[in-house]
């Protein structure tokens, strides 16, 4: 399906966007992937070392999108502001990468490629703090924050262009994903980024809380359930949760982390910190019934062994990435 095929990877030289682009150019599509390589995102050139793609430098705020949007026959959409602290701080910038930005990629697509597949990474974080596990689709939406106010809107900018002009779309509202490429130099991405990083450089990581239970999902898994998306015409036009291992805690996690290390490593229990609170969503874990269901996707990597496999991938590159 996918040799010679064209395809407009945005965020492409970010953690899941560049991980996309490795899959679909072994696969044999010519891949442009387009990044404004914004700084304090999980942007980095080293992401698509040894990857055949085009790296476009370019920022879908303003770039001239024309020669970037023709002839493509399929678009994962994964350029996004994904700091939820950052969306707080600076609402107008999350709102025009994350939505006015996504319209500005609609109208340009609308003219030059009015058939392309669209995979939209959406998020989990606009329910807000669930009323209830497993968290379905049908969950209310509640916007923890300012990032969850302008995925949705941003989402449902993509679905109205499947609803109006029958463009194929396809919209998956992630869990916390992770794995190689993930941003570890802090932990603006995820926590589990700089746990990483403590743990390669035999420094103890903080834990926040710890009874939290989080459904991770692993780079592998996230890549196959984009690709499934895309080619599975009866998931066209719909929006998915995306789960990943079984639900666990975060202390039970750390605990896993350090098993995945050879036994090597500690970290430090702390009080969920006040300033984060008031933003933060409690337990999560997602209903992926429907996705497994239309697609047949399921995850194919265990925790310990994805932490394990993401260790020993920085551990032979963490200069590149602290
Ligand atoms: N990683 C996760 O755990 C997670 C969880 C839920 C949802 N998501 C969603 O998945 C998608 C990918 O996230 P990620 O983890 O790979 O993030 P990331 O920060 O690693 O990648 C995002 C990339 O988008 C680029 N970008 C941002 N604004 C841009 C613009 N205006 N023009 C061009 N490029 C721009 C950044 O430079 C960066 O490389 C996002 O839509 C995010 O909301 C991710």
């Amino acid at each position: 399906m996918w040799s010679g095929k064209r395809v407009l990877v945005t965020g492409g030289a970010g953690f899941l966007g560049s991980s996309v682009s490795h899959a679909l150019a072994a696969k044999g599509a010519e891949v442009i992937a387009l990044d404004a390589m914004l700084p304090g995102t999980g942007a980095n050139r080293h992401n698509l070392a040894g990857c055949d793609v085009r790296l476009v430098e370019g920022d879908l705020r303003s770039m001239d999108l024309a020669e970037v949007t023709d002839g493509i026959d399929a678009v994962f959409n994964m350029a996004a502001q994904i700091s939820h602290a950052g969306s707080q701080a600076d609402p107008l910038d999350d709102l025009s990468i994350n939505a006015t930005a996504q319209l500005r990629l609609i109208l340009a697509l609308r003219v030059r490629s009015p058939k392309a597949i669209v995979v939209h990474g959406s998020t989990r974080q606009f329910y807000g703090r669930p009323q209830a596990l497993p968290v379905p689709e049908s969950h209310p939406i509640s916007p923890p924050d300012a990032n969850g106010v302008s995925k949705f809107a941003g989402e449902q900018y993509w679905m109205l262009e499947n609803k109006v002009h029958c463009r194929p779309v396809v919209s998956l509202r992630l869990t916390n994903c992770y794995g190689p490429r993930l941003r570890i130099m802090d932990h603006r991405q995820t926590f589990l980024g700089i746990w990483f990083r403590r743990v390669l450089e035999g420094q103890p990581f903080e834990v926040w809380g710890g009874a939290q239970t989080r459904d991770l999902a692993y780079a592998d898994d996230v890549v196959a359930a984009f690709i499934a998306a895309a080619e599975t015409e009866a998931a066209h036009g719909k929006v998915f949760n995306l789960g990943g291992s079984p639900p666990i805690s975060l202390k039970a996690l750390a605990d896993t982390l350090i098993a995945a290390n050879g036994g090597e490593g500690c970290y430090i229990e702390k009080e969920f910190p006040a300033d984060r609170a008031a933003i933060d969503i409690g337990s999560y874990y997602a209903d992926d019934s429907a996705f497994r269901r239309v697609t047949g996707w399921a995850p194919r990597v265990g925790l310990e062994e994805g932490l394990r496999r993401s260790l020993d991938w920085y551990r032979e590159r963490l200069a590149d990435y602290v």
